[in-house]
């Protein structure tokens, strides 16, 4: 690699060595950003093997495979069958004619470890957040290659990860399990990690199909938005992460899509994914989101986790109705075919999976290591206050269990090493899932690497509850480092955009006491910062995962070079916003595996405020500033791009290293004007590493799709003047390249 050859000192390229010995995905040239796709995934020849298997399959082996239960040991009548795994569900085979059953776990960032239920231990990536802060869709295919050779290693066959639904709303609490508020930036990334997980011939899902934008009231809400403007945006998402990742299954999501159950939506499934889009895998229900028997007619082909729903429909009901009526026949038909494709396109039949087998944490955490040190965003940096001498005399630690370990999100997508989390703060509640509704800590534990990290420092720590003794402790050392959490976890939303338990004022004393204070958040969404400017530095580390600790102490020390940018607006206050709350927040109560039957019918989110502006591109028709862009962050390190040129769907241009240090810069191209109308799009980006004083050229084929709008069931690109510009972020670009195109008119 280049930037090994030049025998710079900075350790990321000991890093970067290290990993490309771990993990050769992540050794390939930044230039093969979509090159490595794996195009061996047979679907038409699976779907003709599925045929003749279902030829010769009774009506009760058909429908044995369109349903499945909770793995878990609990809940009405449920005992676990031999063979099932515990974990998210189950789905029994068919010895028979060889049919694998299907063992699922939850597994966007890592093997789940369902609220404690297992304790075998797994590698935790950092927060999908943090993963897309890389842009680096090589960083989330070894990540998804790690996830599913452990799930094969554990005996799982079926992953429920690749969370694709865009952040339309910063207070949402599963916003930390999702990639970003872009369609081009989260269907690269969340296709480059099904292609991951899959390479491990399991099979993998996107989820949550689709516009699953809160939590509150999850099963209720229904999401509101035109066609187009869902088409220009959240399905945009899942339809570049199909293409490029060709998940076997999707799920589709609680929430209801324009009045009906997503689940039960004849078209967003059957018109949109399975007609407009061509794609031949299952769709299978999220847990407990099945409304009715009808919802086979409509597009689903197979109802998950049993307990969760009313009632299991997808059995004898079925069978019933397809005993009478040919339209449920040909379905049932239809709901196995797909299973199977899925099942034969991915090889699990030819290659099970076992329980058992060997897993090595040590060279899988290198991949959570890596994808967190990329992932991490500086924010600020006053007169170079970062990176730390590490010759620095005193130090405290302030706050955010900095001495237990680092914060995780919580939910199904919870993952722990072996031993569970070091820390556990809990909401209390005696739900069976009191477990997943507590701050679990990972792992890895910051105070004691900074402690490795500058022997000669004298290193204190203080857990900042109380504010006037953590502010005297600064005021004594060379410099304050304040770690501040936020937890966030599927199942609640967030109030606002405030650190918790006071921690701004706690930030805001010790600034006060030393002006060299750096702040490390470890949050799962954009919060505010009233005190930033009087911090010397701002780091946002998300929710770092296994080896998170190590992740920021390289960084604060200079060892990592940031290279993380902002996949997600953070907005400067919540009135910038398109919704003040979010909706039925202040009405309706927490409720993470319940309904809330009050608010059916009732509560709606209108996203046809924003439409397909979600994110900066609302910021930008508002002409509003956020307190950090989309794209931003910063380096140790300067970045020069020039010489843009635009010929019709192909861009290229120079990227170069003007500082002294090895780094890498993520070159953003946005589209900024339209037939003489200002419009604001990412069009293409790379994650390229350079040197110091290297450059490197750069061309990106631009996604037709990006430069249309949805009208008349197909894209429509105006005639005219299309103006492109470089972006460090997507309010700060630079001047425009204009091309002409032609009136265009295609199908989606
Ligand atoms: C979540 C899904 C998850 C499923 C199984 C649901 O509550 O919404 O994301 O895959 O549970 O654990």
């Amino acid at each position: 690699m280049k930037a090994m050859d030049m025998g710079n000192r900075v350790s990321l390229a000991g890093a970067l060595m290290a990993l490309a010995l771990a993990t050769p995905a992540l050794a390939t040239p930044a230039s093969a950003q979509d090159a490595k796709i794996d195009k061996n995934i047979d679907m038409a020849g699976a779907e003709a093997r599925a045929a003749a298997t279902v030829a010769k399959m009774s009506p009760e082996e058909k429908a044995a495979i369109t349903h499945g239960i909770m793995a878990l040991p609990f809940g009405p009548g449920v005992t676990l069958p031999a063979g099932a795994i515990i974990g998210a569900g189950y789905v029994p085979g068919v010895p028979r004619l060889d049919i694998p059953a299907l063992t699922e776990t939850d597994a966007s960032l890592g093997v789940a470890y369902v609220g404690g239920l297992r304790h075998d231990g797994a590698t935790g990536l950092p927060s999908g957040l943090a993963q897309a802060a890389t842009w680096n869709p090589d960083v989330l295919r070894a990540g998804g290659a790690m996830i599913g050779s452990e799930a094969r290693a554990k005996g799982f066959n079926v992953l429920l990860a690749g969370g694709a639904n865009l952040m339309r709303d910063p207070r949402n609490g599963r916003t930390f399990e999702y990639l970003s508020e872009d369609p081009l930036l989260t269907g690269t990334l969340v296709g480059a990690a099904i292609n991951g997980i899959q390479s491990n011939h399991i099979i993998s899902t996107i989820k949550h199909f689709a516009l699953n934008g809160q939590e509150t009231a999850r099963k209720e809400v229904d999401s509101r938005i035109s066609e187009a403007a869902a088409r220009e945006s959240d399905l945009l998402a899942f339809q570049i992460g199909i293409e490029k990742g060709q998940p076997g299954s999707v799920m589709c999501a609680y929430n209801l899509v324009n009045g009906d159950h997503a689940c039960d939506s004849d078209w967003l499934l059957n018109t949109v994914l399975k007609k407009d889009w061509g794609w031949k895998g299952f769709v299978m229900s999220d847990w407990g989101a099945v409304p009715g028997l009808q919802t086979a007619l409509h597009g689903l082909d197979q109802q998950s986790g049993a307990q969760l729903d009313r009632k299991v429909y997808f059995d004898k009901p079925l069978l019933e109705a397809a005993a009478k009526d040919k339209t449920y026949a040909a379905r049932l038909d239809d709901m196995a075919r797909r299973v199977l494709t899925a099942i034969y396109a991915s090889g699990i039949d030819v290659n099970p999976v076992k329980p058992g087998g060997t897993i090595d944490f040590k060279a899988n955490s290198e991949v959570a290591l890596e994808t967190a040190r990329q992932g991490i965003v500086l924010l600020r940096n006053r007169g170079n206050a970062l990176p730390l001498a590490k010759t620095a005399k005193s130090i405290v630690v302030i706050g955010g269990g900095a001495n237990t370990g680092v914060l995780s999100g919580g939910g199904s997508s919870q993952v722990q090493s072996e031993g569970g989390p070091s820390g556990m703060v809990s909401l209390g509640g005696d739900s069976p899932f009191a477990a997943l509704m507590a701050e679990n800590y990972q792992r890895s534990v910051p105070l004691k690497e900074i402690k490795s990290m500058a022997p000669g420092a004298k290193v204190a720590f203080r857990d900042g509850f109380t504010v006037s003794e953590a502010a005297e402790q600064a005021r004594r050392a060379d410099v304050a480092i304040v770690f501040a959490t936020k937890w966030s976890t599927e199942g609640i939303d967030q109030a606002d955009l405030s650190l918790p338990r006071g921690q701004d004022a706690l930030i805001e004393a010790v600034a006060a006491a030393n002006p060299n204070t750096i702040v490390v958040l470890e949050t799962g969404n954009p919060v505010a910062m009233p005190w930033l400017d009087k911090t010397a530095a701002v780091i946002e580390a998300w929710y770092p995962g296994t080896r998170g600790a190590d992740a920021i102490t390289g960084v604060l020390f200079g060892e990592t070079n940031p290279s993380g940018r902002l996949p997600v607006t953070f907005p400067a206050s919540e009135n910038q916003l398109p919704r003040k709350k979010i909706d039925g927040f202040a009405e309706y109560e927490a409720n993470f595996i319940g309904e809330v039957p009050e608010a059916r019918g009732k509560l709606k989110a209108d996203y046809d405020i924003e439409g397909s502006d979600v994110g900066y591109r609302w910021f930008a028709r508002k002409g509003a500033t956020a307190l950090f862009p989309f794209g931003f962050g910063l380096s140790y390190t300067s970045y020069a791009s020039s010489g843009l040129r635009v010929n019709g769907l192909k861009a290229s241009f120079t990227v170069a290293n003007t500082g002294q240090r090895l780094g890498a810069e993520v070159a953003q191209l946005y589209l900024v004007s339209r037939a003489g109308k200002p419009i604001r799009r990412l069009v293409g980006f790379q994650r390229v590493p350079l040197a110091a004083g290297a450059k490197q050229a750069v061309n990106l084929a631009i996604d037709p799709r990006l430069l249309a709008d949805w009208s008349d069931k197909g894209w429509t690109m105006p005639a005219g003047t299309y103006g492109f510009a470089l972006g460090t972020d997507a309010e700060h670009v630079g001047p425009a390249v204009t091309v002409r195109f032609a009136a265009r008119h295609w199908k989606g």
